[in-house]
């Protein structure tokens, strides 16, 4: 089955203050989103990427897409063999997602949702997404193991203030998760419809429909540019690409 991307772009970047929107952010020149299409484009499996925009700005992130389209030949909305579309974000990620996902063609099989905000992830964890996907897993996640211990705690009223714990689960069980996530396109289209509560990733509204979700290894580039630390990060690994 063909394979598609939805990218959600349309976040503000709250934590990484005050600025352009998150995606469009530059490390080392680039804006971020170009980074996160170029490595889903990397793929040879995704043949069709959707940016969801930040809701003003579909037209600008279009013509960043056409200005830095890999070929200087490809036609408008197209890098190469990749095609890409635009379309307007929501309130929050988990509408954006939904916004983008209705927009992919019902023949696209397989649908990935990666996040702009992790624009170094290497084509070889979005291909293992894809093959497991493939092999019939109808939601995987890229995960890693955690270098910190985790604490469930009672959260405070007031920032700052001490929160009393009151758990500390095995660290040896638990997995960081990042994206892109893969799922069978019927799956996710169904998860979208069902699940009305909020969630904080794609995986978890099938994991409540009662299906299988599993992990493939992810990958420590695959981090997600969250606060200002992660933008030196990001172009300290860029820097060392080149090498
Ligand atoms: N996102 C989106 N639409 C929203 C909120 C988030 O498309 N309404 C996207 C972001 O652009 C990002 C991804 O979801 O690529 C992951 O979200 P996050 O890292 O939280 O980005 P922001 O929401 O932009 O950042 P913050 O929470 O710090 O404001
Ligand atoms: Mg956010």
């Amino acid at each position: 089955a063909p394979v598609a991307a939805v990218i959600p772009a349309a976040g503000r970047g709250v934590r990484l203050g005050p600025g352009a929107p998150k995606a469009l952010r530059a490390l080392n020149g680039t804006p971020m989103l170009i980074h996160a299409v170029h490595a889903l484009a990397a793929s040879r499996h995704v043949s069709l990427v959707v940016v969801v925009a930040p809701a003003d700005g579909p037209a600008e992130v279009k013509s960043l897409l056409d200005a830095h389209a890999l070929s200087g030949s490809a036609p408008s909305g197209s890098w190469g063999s990749t095609d890409f579309q635009v379309v307007p974000g929501g309130e929050t990620r988990q509408e954006s997602v939904a916004l983008g996902l209705a927009a992919v063609p019902p023949e696209y099989g397989v649908v990935l949702v990666h996040d702009a905000a992790r624009p170094l992830v290497p084509v070889d964890t979005v291909d293992a997404v894809i093959e497991a996907v493939r092999d019939g897993a109808p939601a995987v996640v890229p995960a890693l193991p955690l270098a910190d211990t985790v604490k469930e705690v009672e959260p405070a009223t007031e920032p700052g203030a001490p929160e009393p714990v009151v758990a500390t689960p095995e660290r040896a069980r638990l997995r960081a998760v990042q994206t892109p996530q893969g799922f069978d396109r019927a799956t996710l289209v169904r998860a979208h419809e069902t699940v009305t509560e909020d969630v904080t990733d794609d995986a978890s509204m099938v994991e409540q429909l009662g299906l299988p979700v599993v992990t493939v290894p992810g990958h420590e580039e695959a981090f997600k540019v969250t606060r200002p630390l992660d933008l030196v990060l990001a172009e300290a690994v860029l820097a060392r690409r080149r090498l």
